[in-house]
């Protein structure tokens, strides 16, 4: 590697050549060893089922070790700095990926590492979802560009992100939220560097309306769990039930990131019903992850 790795802290740290590269990557079946003998560092400060199976995994099929550590052990910013563990760690592993509440954390961590580092979530981004995401699209209906995918709920990480992704590779993408939980302007700003200019639509059965993809995500976040009960009276209304598939377009899937609260932003019918996608979503977690790994590894010599 270089003196200059790269690094994946938001979607559009890919441009939209690189991004397809990427997801069909993904779909590789024998992929070759790029990690043989080699590590991969994942520090996470919040919890994790999917990220961190899919990370571990997916460095095992590309024939290198996972090494997983929780905030507990590694303590970042309370142990030891953000660029201390980035230098320790770019010794150990040919990657770095860390889960964090604050965005900057993982900027400071790329700024110090020799290797490159991946966001596996932070307050402000959800890279490595939205990777999923769109393969798991365009798995479902054959394609991307020109599909509009509505976002109903709590215009957070995981929604931005997926707003960019769409952006960068043409989807049309909807937000519709409750008063308050909306993007904001800093969001707004950063959808639109990105090149994506999401239409926000208040009224979630309007903002359906003929969708080729219904998403989702909890209301309250990791770190806004003291928030559930005021969330769930404001979020009430865009709860995605039948009714509001309904008003999908034919053929339409709906997603959601996981891990659900059944029966608050999805009920059972949805999670559960036809158009569902969650558990093909949730699997391309780890094929995406390998996708990734093998885009920032290959042809580094
Ligand atoms: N979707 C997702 O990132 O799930 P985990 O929090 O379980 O990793
Ligand atoms: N928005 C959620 C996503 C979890 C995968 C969170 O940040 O907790």
């Amino acid at each position: 590697m270089g003196s200059a790795p790269r690094h994946v802290l938001e979607v559009d740290d890919l441009d939209p050549g690189e991004l397809l590269q990427v997801l069909d990557l993904s779909e590789l079946s024998a992929p070759p060893p790029v990690l043989a003998g080699r590590g991969v560092v994942l520090l996470f400060e919040k919890p994790s089922a999917r990220t961190r199976a899919s990370m571990e995994m997916a460095t095992v099929q590309l024939g290198g070790y996972p090494v997983t550590l929780r905030n507990e052990e590694v303590g970042i910013d309370t142990r030891e700095t953000a660029e201390d563990l980035a230098r320790l760690f770019s010794g150990y592993g040919a990657v770095i990926g860390a889960r964090v509440f604050e965005h900057h954390k993982v900027e400071r961590l790329a700024a110090a590492a020799s290797v490159p580092v991946v966001n596996l979530l932070s307050d402000d981004a959800h890279p490595v979802q939205t990777l999923a995401d769109l393969l798991t699209i365009r798995q479902a209906h054959g394609r991307l560009a020109g599909l509009t995918v509505t976002y109903v709920g709590d215009a957070n990480n995981v929604a931005r992100s997926l707003g960019i992704g769409c952006g960068l590779l043409g989807l049309r993408f909807r937000v519709s939220s409750p008063p308050g939980y909306g993007f904001g302007a800093v969001d707004l700003d950063r959808l639109e560097v990105a090149g994506a200019r999401p239409e926000v639509v208040e009224d979630p059965a309007a903002a359906v309306a003929g969708a080729d993809v219904v998403y989702t995500d909890a209301w309250y976040s990791m770190g806004q769990e003291g928030e559930q009960r005021e969330r769930r009276e404001a979020f009430a209304r865009w709860r995605v039930d039948g009714a509001l598939m309904a008003r999908a377009a034919d053929g339409a899937v709906f997603l959601h990131c996981l891990p659900a609260h059944r029966g608050d932003e999805a009920t059972d019918g949805v999670l559960d019903g036809t158009a569902s996608r969650i558990w093909p979503q949730a699997h391309n977690r780890m094929h995406t992850a390998r996708g990734l790994l093998q885009f920032l590894l290959d042809g580094e010599g």
